[in-house]
């Protein structure tokens, strides 16, 4: 498989490099600044056209959109790890999977969606408890809350069949109502990627938590996607397919 990997020079990109590389791929590195071991990100219509089987997208929402709307062009599969996306930029995500097969994952751990179908079990359980979601990340992340977050969020909302009201960050004075979700975001150090649930009823306390410790986690989940993409038909696909 021909890897094209955008954000190469990225702390999540770089290990997608490392990791398709390890599996015997051969992967374009890119880059909006190339040194010799990447290639020009401005050249990708002709390196999608020609050269790679799959793209594996680590950058930014707006380049990743016009990254995903070239590889509609070419016809080449798109994984997209970046997260962070607005509505607009989701719809002209679905646009693109119109011509080309499309994975997109907020979180490509498998710990995670293991974490997915731990919290609703957890919270189907304890119908009337409390749900804090606490995130954390290293200092540089720009989206909040991460998008992992998110997805757990929608996750709860859909155990619980209603949509709880996210309350981001707490203060002033007033009582939490049961119909709230508090939604914690810490940044700091080098932290990669952290998630707690906490489900508290009377006089007990259950907390969930993923941790990833390194970003090869994740990379090695999107190389897995990419490998499970690369011959399918266009459309929308989920990380839990690959999984299953
Ligand atoms: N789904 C998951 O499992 C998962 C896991 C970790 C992170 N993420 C997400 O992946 C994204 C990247 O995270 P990161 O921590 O790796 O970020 P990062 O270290 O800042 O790397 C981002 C890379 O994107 C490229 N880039 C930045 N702006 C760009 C632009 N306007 N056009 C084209 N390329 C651009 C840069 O490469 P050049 O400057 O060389 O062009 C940069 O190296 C974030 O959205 C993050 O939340 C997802």
């Amino acid at each position: 498989m021909r890897v094209a990997v955008a954000g190469a020079t990225g702390r999540t990109g770089g290990e997608v490099v490392a990791e398709a590389d390890e599996r015997g791929h051969a992967v374009l590195a890119l880059s909006r600044e190339p040194t010799d071991e990447q290639r020009d990100l401005a050249d990708l219509p002709a390196i999608l056209r020609d050269e790679a089987s799959v793209l594996v997208d680590f950058t930014v929402p707006g380049a990743t959109v016009e990254h995903a709307r070239i590889a509609a062009e070419t016809g080449t599969p798109i994984v997209i790890g970046t997260t962070g996306f607005d509505d607009a930029q989701l719809d002209a995500l679905d646009d693109a999977a119109a011509e080309v097969p499309i994975l997109r994952a907020s979180n490509f751990a498998k710990g995670v969606q293991a974490l997915l179908r731990v919290v609703r079990a957890g919270v189907e359980a304890l119908p009337e408890y409390d749900v804090e979601v606490t995130e954390t990340h290293h200092h540089g992340k720009r989206d909040a809350p991460s998008g992992t977050a998110t997805t757990v969020l929608d996750e709860i909302d859909s155990a619980r069949g209603d949509a709880l009201d996210r309350v981001y960050g707490r203060e002033g004075n007033h009582v939490r109502e049961q119909s709230e979700v508090g939604v914690h975001v810490r940044r700091a150090g080098t932290v990669r990627g952290e998630h707690e649930v906490m489900l508290a009823g009377d006089d007990e306390v259950l907390t969930l938590t993923h941790r990833a410790e390194s970003r090869r986690v994740f990379a090695a989940g999107a190389v897995d996607a990419a490998e499970w993409l690369v011959d399918r038909d266009p459309g929308r696909y989920d990380f839990t397919e690959v999984l299953s």
